[in-house]
């Protein structure tokens, strides 16, 4: 049944009992007063006793209101029911592997043939091919909408590819178990996700494994420290869900800091597309430099200083690579994206 004709229906299997006892209780009421009047008229009752048998019958209004609130809610809890047995027999389409080893500290990245699509009418990212030794760092440019943000997600099995095969440390990702692949790669996103919670509980994700100790060594290596001290109640700030409270350099900073507590072998990390302060920036670069020192590195970026820092780079246009080479050899190319980008300076071709 369409999901528009199953919710009028239970609609009005909630509306038509509770609207069938008012039209019922006021027929019965109408009944009981032409009943009563003609008996008084008879000269049966008196006016007293007809007034009785009124006070009577609305007494019972209640309770039936009430009834027909019950059995509202009775309605309400079932389709309510029915509804999380639905999503309950959801199943993922993500199919994880067995393995759950991968070798010891950075970790490689190989993209081979990868096709990927949301809409099966629009290709997103085609025939992406690219390998970046562990502990290398790569850069992704390109135009909004090129495919960076989708490349990092597949990268993270947040979507089945259409067609090709990504490697992680050598293994394809698809043989790997969901968890062994979380355990290693870190995604910091563009728009960071808060909980309702203090700092220290959006940092830690919970786990109260992760002592204030280590929380503070961590933002002193990134040089955040001053950061978290310069808030309100430094790490038991509260932080309401959304972000609303944090601006978009800080939620970058915070990221940051809980994907390093989880001491990953290869970052993810998809800078925010507006504008920052010089301050922030150059806390962001610092951090990023720390995080990245032993990992492999993946930046989506934004902003030409990022940049300055890897050892590839890789241009994306309409989700095809437009250049893939190292950083300096495409530097001293005056005819590659990248020397163009350094020699105008708008960054906002970045974007
Ligand atoms: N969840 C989604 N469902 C359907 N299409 C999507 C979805 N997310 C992104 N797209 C489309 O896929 C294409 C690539 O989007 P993507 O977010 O990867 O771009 P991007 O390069 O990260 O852009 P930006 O620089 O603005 O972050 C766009 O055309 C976008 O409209
Ligand atoms: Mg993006």
């Amino acid at each position: 049944m369409p999901k528009t004709e199953k919710s009028s229906m239970s609609w009005l299997l909630r509306v038509i009992p509770w609207n069938t006892t008012v039209v019922l209780f006021a027929l019965a009421v109408t009944a009981v007063l032409l009943l009563g009047v003609h008996y008084y008229m008879e000269g049966l009752i008196s006016i007293g006793t007809l007034f009785l048998i009124y006070q009577y019958t609305q007494m019972l209004n209640d309770p039936i209101e009430m009834l027909g609130d019950q059995v509202q809610e009775f309605q309400k809890a079932k389709s309510g029911m029915l509804r999380s047995r639905e999503l309950l027999s959801m199943r993922s389409e993500i199919e994880e592997g067995k393995e759950e080893q991968l070798p010891q500290g950075p970790l490689g990245l190989e993209f081979s043939q990868v096709h990927f699509s949301y809409n099966p009418d629009k290709p997103v990212l085609q025939d992406i091919n690219f390998t970046i030794k562990p502990g290398e760092r790569l850069g992704i440019i390109g135009r909004t909408g090129s495919g960076k943000s989708s490349l990092s997600r597949v990268l993270l099995r947040l979507y089945n590819l259409d067609r090709g095969t990504i490697r992680v440390g050598g293994t394809d990702i698809t043989e790997l178990s969901l968890q062994a692949l979380y355990r290693r790669v870190g995604m910091v996103t563009q728009d960071v996700q808060l909980f309702d919670g203090t700092l220290r509980d959006n940092l830690t994700l919970f786990n109260s494994d992760v002592s204030d100790h280590m929380i503070k060594e961590t933002t002193d290596r990134l040089g955040l420290s001053q950061w978290i001290d310069s808030q309100p109640q430094g790490l038991d700030t509260y932080l309401a869900a959304g972000g609303a409270s944090l601006s978009a350099g800080e939620a970058q900073l915070f990221a940051l800091t809980r994907v390093f507590l989880t001491e990953p072998s290869l970052v993810i990390l998809d800078e925010p597309s507006s504008r920052l302060d010089a301050a922030t920036e150059g806390m962001l670069q610092s951090a990023i430099d720390q995080l990245m020192k032993q990992s492999t590195g993946v930046i989506i970026a934004h902003r030409l200083a990022t940049l300055e820092k890897v050892d590839r780079i890789m241009v994306l246009g309409d989700g095809k690579v437009l250049e893939f080479g190292a950083r300096e050899e495409l530097a001293s190319n005056p005819a590659s994206h990248y020397a163009r980008l350094l020699i105008t300076g708008r960054e906002e071709e970045l974007a």
